[in-house]
């Protein structure tokens, strides 16, 4: 099919999952995307995998009522959670994101990699895998990031606090010789700069959006069905506040959006 074409959901705890739609703008710079913020429920990081199981199935019930032929799950720690219960329930392809091991594997020079996440991400079975493959080859250090996506979801992307979680989280790392970082969490992006103030120039930071937008594209190509329809309009959609919401979204989008609330029975 003309691959840009389709609706595609999208959504994360928060407004992290920005950083991956803004991969899928440019991926499918034709297709029509709906996001969906979870904000009432962020952060999903110190939630029970059921609780984020259940809060995935409903936000994906209201991506599939607004048309969404296929969806991405922008956030680790709700892929790790829900990813394959939502791929048993639901019959369109539905595309999560993980830490970027392999990619870091293959970057590190001194043979240790850092990994910045959530601890609901490092807790998982599914990221206790990922290091089971690849955590012979190179030495892999996580590190539990409270606080940051928080900081993310106020607009504080630069601020001194944000900075100085932001050097506690990393300095173990580089001092265990980490020179590559994996930002395993889809609001860490945002934080990129910072974080790249703070480690120099020489630590490599590694993102997993682009791969999931290409990603994305490929099963769109495969999957879906050819649709004449041509609107590659943007909706965004929020479980909590939608005035704050707008107001945040707006910044990390990078132009004017409105923020519309999620209908009750969703929140
Ligand atoms: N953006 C989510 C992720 O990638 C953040 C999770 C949270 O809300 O704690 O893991």
């Amino acid at each position: 099919m003309e691959t840009s074409s389709a609706t595609i959901g999208v959504f994360d705890s928060g407004v992290g999952g920005l950083s991956v739609l803004h991969h899928i703008r440019r991926t499918l710079p034709n297709a029509r995307l709906i996001y969906v913020a979870d904000s009432a429920h962020v952060p999903y990081g110190d939630k029970t995998p059921e609780y984020i199981e259940q809060r995935s199935h409903t936000l994906t019930r209201f991506l599939i009522a607004q048309g969404a032929q296929a969806i991405v799950i922008a956030c680790n720690t709700a892929t790790a959670a829900a990813a394959a219960s939502l791929r048993e329930q639901f019959k369109l392809p539905i595309l999560g994101m993980e830490p970027a091991v392999k990619p870091a594997v293959a970057a590190t020079k001194t043979g240790v990699v850092g990994v910045l996440a959530t601890i609901g991400t490092l807790e998982s079975a599914r990221f206790a895998a990922l290091l089971g493959r690849y955590g012979e080859e190179v030495e892999i250090i996580t590190q539990g990031c409270p606080g940051l996506v928080e900081r993310v979801e106020q607009g504080e992307l630069n601020g001194a606090q944000t900075r100085e979680l932001v050097a506690r989280y990393t300095a173990p790392l580089l001092a265990r010789g980490a020179d590559t970082l994996i930002l395993g969490c889809t609001h860490y992006p945002f934080l990129a700069p910072v974080i790249r103030d703070v480690v120099g120039a020489d630590i490599t930071l590694i993102d997993t959006g682009a791969a999931v937008a290409r990603h994305l594209q490929n099963r769109i190509a495969t999957e879906l069905k050819s649709t004449t329809n041509s609107d590659n309009s943007v909706h965004f959609y929020t479980s909590g506040d939608a005035a704050h919401a707008s107001k945040i979204m707006s910044i990390l989008w990078g132009e004017a959006v409105t923020v519309l609330a999620l209908p009750q029975p969703y929140i």
